[in-house]
């Protein structure tokens, strides 16, 4: 498997945002070397899969994938199969000793090597790429993007943080910041090309800047972003609460590119938990930034990822985190079940909490968000908003579906020709995650 050329790769992604933004990176490397990018997996003579390992369930999901096609390689052992991502540098070589049909083992720091590995690697000689452990500041930069009015753009890579049942730190490696100058520099060809709204991503984007040689942190990094002429929305995540200041809440008052929302994991509303979790922040230092958010901001969007059934929660803890859902009230959460993650420091407390207990306080908490998401996009009924248009509705043919600035779903009537525009709207009814909007007067806010 020497040649190029004509040949077809299928790639799958599982996962996070960065992971997606790197499944777009392969592609275009790819792409640039000439290679043909298939969606159908039976034509494809590459496979690859760009995994993930924060719960055990995302492992599994790539390892039943990994299986399906040990037939297909027997019959055919041309066919190549790549693991890449989180899931590779976790396990590394031991992926190739329980599943055979594997050819190559690429991580997260090492995805700028795929496509010389594509061509050097031979299917005999099975190929390991995990030897960085820090991803480069700087690689290759393919034009291609999946999309046409949106793109991520990272802006750091890996984390430094060790919350104790994260395996990031140890898949994703230190953390790095690219230099604002690049970043810049690629958004605006991004603008060039038309592309309206871009989402900057980092595992923790308010340590931005750190360790690097020229002085910046975020909130300056989004007002050089907020300069860029043809953007006109700016979105970032993920964010840490410990980090997380008044400097980032003024630049998302001040930039008018930059939207009111703020992703800001919670994870539980415990102390004991928090400080277990070496979370490094109390609930209620918690709370006081999102008072001071929301006194700058009050129409401002937030959401939360919450983690139960963590080692020791127990029924006062759990009731802790109803307690802090029910107080901060957030349009939106997603919640998680806690699953061990060796060699992240939790993966030693004992798992104790039984699933039928996670199953239970998973249900209880969607049960509860549920009410207080309604609730919230109430509030919204009777406002104008405007609605960056994404596609088609999965409920009508006749909608359209989007984000307003606060990121809660909006659908619209209309068709195609309103993909990538951004439309006025007022709110006239909603569902408990999805509003309903109206075009004022079928007024384009932008994009003719
Ligand atoms: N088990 C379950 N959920 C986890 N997350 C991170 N690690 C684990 C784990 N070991 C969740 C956290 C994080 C989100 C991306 O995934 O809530 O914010
Ligand atoms: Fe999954 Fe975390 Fe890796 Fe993203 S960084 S793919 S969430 S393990």
């Amino acid at each position: 498997m020497n040649s190029k050329g004509s040949k077809k790769v299928y790639i799958r992604t599982f996962g996070c945002q960065m992971n997606e933004r790197d499944s777009e990176l392969i592609s275009g490397m790819l792409r640039d070397d000439d290679y043909d990018i298939t969606e159908d997996i039976e034509k494809a003579d590459i496979i690859l899969f760009n995994t993930c390992s924060v719960r055990q369930h995302a492992e599994d999901r790539v390892i039943g994938n990994l299986q399906k096609l040990k037939t297909r390689k027997k019959k055919n052992p041309d066919l190549k199969i790549g693991v890449l991502g989180c899931m590779a540098q976790r396990h590394g070589e031991m992926l190739f000793k329980e599943y055979p049909q594997v050819d190559v083992v690429v991580g997260p720091s090492n995805i700028y090597d795929i496509p010389k590995l594509l061509i050097d690697g031979k299917t005999e000689e099975k190929t390991l790429a995990v030897k960085n452990k820090k991803r480069p500041k700087k690689g290759p930069t393919p034009e291609y993007r999946n999309g046409t009015f949106s793109a991520f753009v990272n802006i750091m890579y890996g984390c430094n943080n060790y919350c104790s049942y994260c395996i990031v730190p140890y898949v994703r490696g230190r953390e790095v910041s690219r230099p604002k100058k690049e970043i810049v520099k690629e958004v605006k060809m991004l603008a060039d090309k038309g592309f309206k709204e871009v989402m900057l991503l980092g595992q923790n984007v308010n340590s931005y800047g750190k360790g690097q040689t020229q002085k910046v942190n975020l909130a300056e990094l989004l007002e050089a972003v907020n300069r860029v002429k043809g953007i006109e929305r700016i979105r970032f995540t993920t964010s840490n609460p410990k980090d997380a200041e008044k400097s980032l809440f003024r630049a998302m008052r001040d930039f008018d590119k930059v939207c009111e929302y703020l992703h800001l994991p919670i994870q539980s509303g415990s102390n004991k938990i928090l400080d277990l979790m070496n979370r490094k922040y109390s609930y209620e230092n918690y709370v006081r930034k999102i008072d001071l958010l929301r006194s700058m901001i009050p129409d401002v969007g937030l959401s939360t990822d919450i983690l139960i059934g963590f080692p020791s929660e127990k029924e006062r803890d759990f009731k802790d985190t109803i307690k802090a859902m029910e107080e901060i009230k957030y349009n939106s959460a997603f919640i998680f079940k806690y699953s061990p993650r060796p060699p992240a420091m939790s993966s030693f407390l004992v798992d104790d909490v039984p699933e039928y207990i996670k199953k239970e306080r998973n249900t209880e908490l969607l049960n509860i968000q549920k009410k207080i998401s309604h609730a919230k996009n109430k509030e919204l009924i009777g406002t104008e908003q405007e609605v960056l248009i994404e596609g088609k509705s999965r409920m009508s043919e006749k909608e359209m579906v989007g984000r307003i600035r606060n990121n809660t779903s909006c659908v619209v009537k209309g068709d195609d020709s309103l993909i990538g525009k951004i439309v006025k709207v007022k709110i006239v009814g909603t569902s408990p995650f999805t509003l309903k909007g109206e075009l004022e007067a079928d007024l384009f806010l932008s994009g003719e």
